[in-house]
């Protein structure tokens, strides 16, 4: 399965292959994208947020609360954001479109 992360400029664009039971964070990182993801994956930093592509969201099952929560703290979070640690990629998200936010350049203490 295919994953596209479009990166933070919103030019350059990076196409990974995955496989099913990935967590969408690791694959990422795997191929150099800016994501700290510096609690690994214990929902309590928020240095792993993604913006979905719009088209893909609903494909994501719901996020927890706590995720909520956490994305609520996300430096440009938006409608379609997510935390990729808590993102398990399945066979029904191949050709999923992830964007890279901008301020995942600098995120501490940005908002
Ligand atoms: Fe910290 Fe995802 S890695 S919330």
């Amino acid at each position: 399965m295919r994953v596209t992360f479009i990166h933070a400029d919103g030019k350059g664009r990076t196409e990974a292959e995955a496989v099913p039971g990935d967590i969408l964070l690791d694959v990422a990182q795997a191929h150099l994208m800016p994501l700290e993801g510096t609690c690994e994956g214990q929902m309590a930093c928020s240095t792993c947020h993604v913006i979905v592509a719009r088209e893909d969201f609903d494909r994501l099952p719901p996020a927890s609360e706590e995720e909520e929560d956490m994305l609520d703290l996300a430096a440009g979070a938006r409608r379609t954001s997510r935390l990729s640690c808590q993102v398990v990629l399945t066979e029904a998200l191949d050709g999923l479109t992830v964007h890279i936010p901008g301020e995942s350049r600098n995120m501490q203490g940005a908002r």
